[in-house]
């Protein structure tokens, strides 16, 4: 009887309770998952059941695991998901895996694994995720690899790798994520990335490459959308390298050394949408190099030395939407530099060398006319020289105090306006035939229709000129710029309440002295093409806050917030102080989707008002998404948000266990190390809803 009891019980128990299975130290809420994590384990642990084909996931992460032998996951027959992140593995013997065949996720980062031996993910022909990031690999070959063929992501970022030898990933034919930033990259053969036709994400950055010559390097790419290969050390770009690069819409070569790129080097980039170029050594942007850019919206070149930018150099780039030259060393620019960029409304010219002398007249007027269409809003060109004129803005200063350069020995200037009848009518374009077509045909070169220009302009309130004098230092007593009062005191623009119809608006102002006589206006209009903020509000002394009425049910709009100093308003100056609002669909409740606020700061209204809708659909599915994910995670794990009130003895242990241990991302303590948290958080969309079927509880 004695005898018969206990092993009674062990029978039962092993088909219905999870405590037979369950290791020592760990917590098994459900039998099919071992959650072993911070336990202060110092090898895998035994588990007293014998038969473990149901266990799903075996989570092992933040212990102190040295080694994995050959027997540790022997008998897991069925495990699709294995964590061993964060522990200080060295030695992963070959056969370790041999059983795992229906593994589909391996989590191997935060390690000390030098190298993987050929074979050891050869059983892994199930394998979807692999994660070997930050650990001490250098060498990797073809053989390491094999066979992965269903492999999706693979992370070998932050480890020290120094070659990718020839067709390496040869066997990852599935592969759409791969990462490799923060390693020693310096040599990458012709042929490595060979047959990763799909691949859509590489990032390289963080690596010691110095040019890109060879152009097989990414010859088999042509699924690739994202290239990453910023802070190198690349000086040099080859003609033609990206040629295959069909598909890509964002490159980044920001922070290496590149002082010239081949005038071909862009060839081929047609999808090309973001064009990261910052952080460099380029002096010119030459003619034609850009034109293969044919879709580029954003183009980086700021923190270069360029001081000159030929007058063709934008001329293909039709979609330009934002383009950073700040941080450079122009001088000048010519005036009809971006005649043909319709689309442009973000234009970064600060903290350049600019020279306020006639030359720049002919682009101060297309400036102004931009902005008097609301195209454009923020450019700061702020004068270095003359002296008179330092720290002066462009667009305060009137035609006539734009001089001829230097003493009068230089290239002179046409007076291109008798209304602003400049001092020496001159008679040459620093650029001959561009820009100053504007006299003999205002429409031509593209330059907007002045008449226009000029009855806008008329209709607003213009600041006092030389006000402001460059200073960004604001003098709060004596604030008497509208620009320098928008950008410095109005601040926390948000959204009240909001209903079809209607929508409240609140906003505060900094502390602030003596601001003679300060009201604001409130502009407001729908998401859309025209740029006119035909509607606004005046909201008295005091007032901080107003509600807009008569507004269209369900739809976007952008509402910005400005003050008027002394009867002026800022002309220049951006809408910085603006949000979106979305109002109600009328005769629906549940407000909770239906407020978007967003308080730009630096950024203007116009790209709000173009990407404004886009954004704002993006944003609600974001938020759906986010919310799908949120519940995903949940049910996921829900067995471990209940650990801590369970066991607190082990969530004791469990912090100190975890004190000075690196952290994968500042999120919840208790899902550092389950969860890795940047696979829900990355491009790829599908993966997001499957991961999360796969583990029903
Ligand atoms: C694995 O670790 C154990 C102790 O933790 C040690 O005895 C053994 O030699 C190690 N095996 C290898 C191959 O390093
Ligand atoms: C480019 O890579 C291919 C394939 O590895 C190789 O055959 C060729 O020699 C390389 N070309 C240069 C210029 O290095
Ligand atoms: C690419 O790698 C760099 C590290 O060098 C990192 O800062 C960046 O966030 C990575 N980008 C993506 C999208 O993973
Ligand atoms: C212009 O003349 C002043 C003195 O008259 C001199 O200091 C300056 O260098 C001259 N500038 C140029 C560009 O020649
Ligand atoms: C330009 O400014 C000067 C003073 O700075 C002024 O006398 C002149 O009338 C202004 N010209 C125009 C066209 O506004
Ligand atoms: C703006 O909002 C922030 C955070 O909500 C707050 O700390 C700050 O005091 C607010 N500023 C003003 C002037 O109300």
């Amino acid at each position: 009887m004695a005898r018969v009891l206990p092993l009674c019980f062990v029978l039962a128990c092993g088909a219905l309770c999870a405590g037979a299975v369950c290791p020592e130290r760990c917590d098994c809420p459900h039998a099919r998952h071992l959650l072993c994590a911070n336990r202060g384990l110092r090898a895998v642990p035994r588990t007293p059941a014998r038969d473990l084909d149901d266990v799903l996931v075996f989570s092992l992460g933040g212990n102190y695991i040295h080694n994995i032998s050959a027997l540790d996951f022997a008998r897991f027959r069925g495990l699709k998901r294995l964590d061993l992140q964060y522990n200080q593995i060295r030695v992963i013997h070959p056969r370790a895996f041999e059983k795992l065949s229906k593994l589909e996720e391996l989590y191997l980062g935060n390690n000390q694994v030098s190298a993987i031996a050929p074979g050891t993910l050869r059983s892994l022909s199930k394998l979807r995720v692999l994660y070997g990031n930050s650990n001490d690999i250098r060498k990797v070959g073809a053989e390491c690899f094999g066979n992965l063929r269903s492999v999706v992501k693979l992370r070998l970022d932050s480890n020290a790798i120094e070659v990718l030898p020839d067709a390496v990933f040869g066997g990852l034919s599935g592969l759409l994520y791969l990462h490799l930033e923060s390693n020693k990259v310096r040599l990458i053969h012709g042929s490595a990335f060979r047959k990763l036709h799909g691949l859509r994400f590489l990032n390289l950055s963080g690596n010691k490459q110095r040019s890109l010559r060879n152009i097989s390097t990414f010859a088999s790419l042509g699924s690739l959308t994202t290239l990453l290969l910023s802070d190198n050390e690349i000086q040099y770009v080859g003609d033609r390298v990206f040629q295959s690069l069909r598909k890509l819409t964002k490159l980044s070569l920001s922070n290496n050394r590149v002082r010239r790129l081949e005038p071909e080097a862009l060839e081929g980039l047609s999808a090309l949408r973001e064009l990261l170029l910052d952080g460099n050594e380029l002096s010119d942007v030459p003619p034609r190099l850009l034109d293969p850019l044919q879709s580029v919206e954003v183009l980086d070149l700021s923190r270069n030395r360029i001081s000159s930018v030929e007058p063709t150099a934008f001329q293909q780039l039709g979609h330009l939407k934002v383009l950073k030259l700040e941080k450079n060393q122009l001088s000048s620019l010519s005036g009809g530099v971006f005649a043909l960029n319709g689309a442009l409304h973000n234009l970064y010219l600060n903290d350049n060398d600019w020279t306020c002398d006639c030359r720049l007249l002919e682009f101060k007027r297309w400036m102004n006319e931009a902005h008097a269409q609301g195209r454009l809003l923020t450019v700061f060109v702020q004068c270095q020289h003359p002296g008179a004129l330092k720290g002066r803005y462009l667009d305060y200063l009137n035609g006539s105090q734009l001089h001829p350069p230097g003493n009068s020995s230089h290239q002179p200037c046409e007076a291109p306006q008798p209304a602003e009848s400049l001092a020496g009518g001159l008679l040459e374009s620093p650029f001959p035939g561009v820009g100053l077509s504007i006299q003999a045909d205002q429409g031509g070169s593209g330059q907007p229709k002045k008449s226009h220009a000029e009855k806008n302009k008329r209709k607003k309130p213009v600041p006092r000129t030389g006000s402001s004098t460059g200073d960004d230092h604001v003098a709060l007593a004596q604030v008497t710029d509208p620009c320098q009062f928008n950008r410095h005191f109005i601040v926390n623009v948000t959204v009240h309440e909001v209903s079809s119809s209607t929508a409240t608006i609140r906003w505060s102002i900094r502390e602030h002295g003596d601001v003679p006589d300060v009201h604001f206006r409130v502009l407001f209009d729908r998401f859309g093409q025209a740029v006119r903020f035909p509607r606004f509000v005046y909201v008295q002394d005091r007032g901080r806050m107003v509600t807009l009425h008569e507004l269209v049910s369900g739809a976007t709009y952008l509402v910005c917030v400005e003050g008027v100093v002394d009867g002026a308003v800022c002309q220049v100056a951006s809408r910085d102080h603006c949000t979106g609002v979305v109002t109600l669909h009328a005769g629906r409740s549940g407000a909770d989707l239906q407020l978007v606020t967003m308080v730009m700061l630096g950024v203007n209204a116009l790209l709000l008002l173009l990407v404004g809708a886009a954004w704002a659909g993006r944003y609600l599915r974001r938020r759906l998404r986010h919310r799908k994910s949120a519940v995903h995670v949940r049910h996921m794990y829900s067995t471990r948000r209940s650990l801590r009130t369970m066991a607190p003895a082990v969530s004791n242990d469990f912090t100190s266990y975890q004190t000075g241990r690196p952290r994968m991302c500042p999120i919840d303590e208790g899902d550092l190390i389950e969860f890795p948290c940047d696979r829900f958080l990355d491009s790829s969309g599908t993966r997001r809803d499957e991961a999360s079927q796969r583990f029903p509880d």
